[in-house]
């Protein structure tokens, strides 16, 4: 028999390895001259045919690429790893239907693998083939279930075939998902609720507490989530704050994404109870960037506004339908102003506040007699919360109607009516809501 000489299949295996590390560490040169000496001598050498077409198309020559790949897998045609390689090269070509072939080859030969079952997903989705995607998402998915890029592709493609719910919850399951430096602890947290992990949002906030101890984003959604220390109403610096950073996109977000019905059922409900001649005097509390007031305008001789957020205020003020505009906070508000108005509207205000008793005592205090107070809550979900209030993960209140109309008798208000309506969307589900009517008598 005889001796093996360098350029026997050992020897290739090795000069391979030295040519897989410089390609590894990303010394092109020296493993292109590797690969092309080994072939040089073993002109059928796939490993070293296969990584030199990987290299060619790195340097784009990849129509050289698919010819050098293509030929390794003729002539070993058993590499999974291979005929996902290839199915790489095709996608990145746009050469769909082709890299579909090549990943659905690597998943005959190899098995379930979630990076491939991935990889055909994103070449399905870019064919508009979206069903398809989606099942080869949720595949690599069902691999691994801890598969960013598999939770991030399916999550994109939900949101594009408008199925938000569901694509919040694999939103979440991957934002969840370590490393968690460098991520926003209030996603962090939303993404936790979001998959009913509270223990972990609690955690996730108290840390975003310690890290930042003066923000009240941090402190109202750990009191939100944590069940502790929960305040009255939402701080007058969160409420700030928030509304302040979002008043630029509120009306977008509002009126488009969260289907929001405030005005136009507080519309209804004003329509219901007077005649449109502008012979009102009408408090717009937590008027917002005045969704509310195109409407009332129609009712009223005198229309303020009042709102803790200066962004919003700015927004409402170019609306040019107030009267006047005032920043500041609502109860205290209230106090400066009695028997000052005929009709008092709090649109989505509520839902900042625990509580009722002050807001609405102070409300009356501000009718007239004969004056009349339209508002709208959000209803919590559990049965036991009819008759209180509670605060939701997300950190605004949620109020049943048994509470509400206590409160009301207590603050000296006759009721006038009350409406089950759905007030917006959240993730496409519906935002159940009242909407209340109550007169000072
Ligand atoms: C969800 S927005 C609703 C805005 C508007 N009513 C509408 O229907 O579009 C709630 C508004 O209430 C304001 N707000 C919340 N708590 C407040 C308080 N204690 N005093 C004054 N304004 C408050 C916020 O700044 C925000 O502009």
């Amino acid at each position: 028999m005889q001796a093996e000489t360098g350029s026997g299949p050992a020897a290739a295996a090795t000069e391979l390895a030295g040519g897989l590390e410089a390609h590894r560490r990303g010394d092109l040169a020296a493993a292109e001259r590797i690969y092309r000496e080994i072939l040089r001598r073993r002109a059928d050498f796939a490993p070293a045919l296969h990584y030199l077409g990987i290299l060619l198309h790195q340097r784009e020559h990849s129509e050289a690429a698919v010819q050098h790949v293509q030929r390794a897998a003729a002539l070993e045609p058993g590499h999974a790893v291979w005929a996902n390689d290839l199915g790489n090269v095709h996608s990145e070509r746009g050469e769909l239907a082709a890299a579909a072939n090549a990943f659905r080859h690597a998943l005959e030969l190899g098995g379930d693998d979630a990076t491939v079952w991935n990889n055909l997903g994103a070449v399905l989705e870019r064919a508009g083939r979206d069903a398809e995607a989606e099942h080869a998402y949720r595949s690599a998915i069902a691999c691994d279930g801890e598969f960013a890029a598999g939770l991030n592709n399916l999550s994109r493609l939900l949101a594009n075939l408008r199925r938000p719910h569901e694509a919040a919850e694999f939103a979440a399951r991957a934002y969840a998902l370590p490393p968690h430096e460098g991520k926003s602890p209030e996603m962090l947290g939303l993404a936790y609720c979001r998959l009913g992990r509270i223990g972990e949002a609690v955690d996730a906030y108290r840390r975003w507490c310690q890290a930042e101890p003066d923000n009240p984003a941090a402190a109202h959604l750990y009191a939100a989530v944590s069940r502790t220390g929960v305040p009255a109403r939402a701080a007058d610096a969160y409420v700030e704050q928030i509304f302040d950073a979002f008043a630029a996109n509120f009306e977008d977000k509002m009126m488009g994404t969260l289907g929001y019905r405030g005005p136009q059922l507080i519309e209804g409900a004003v329509a219901r109870l007077f005649a449109p001649s502008p012979s009102l005097d009408i408090l717009d509390a937590g008027c917002g960037t005045g969704l509310c007031g195109e409407a009332l305008r129609r009712y009223a001789r005198h229309l303020v506004g009042v709102d803790l957020s200066q962004g919003m205020l700015d927004v409402a003020r170019r609306r040019e339908v107030y009267g006047e505009l005032v920043k500041s906070e609502l109860t205290a508000f209230l106090a400066t102003r009695p028997a000052a108005f005929d009709l008092v509207v709090l649109a989505d205000t509520l839902i900042y506040f625990g509580g009722l008793e002050p807001v609405l005592a102070g409300t009356h205090a501000a009718l007239r007699p004969g004056g009349v107070v339209i508002f709208t809550v959000e209803l919590p979900d559990e049965a036991t919360a009819a008759d209180g209030f509670d605060i939701a993960p997300h950190g605004r209140y949620r109020h049943g109607r048994g509470y509400v109309e206590a409160v009301l008798a207590r603050c000296g208000f006759a009721l006038l009516s009350v409406e089950a309506e759905i007030l917006r969307e959240e993730h496409a589900q519906p935002v159940a809501g009242l909407v209340v009517a109550a007169g000072r008598p």
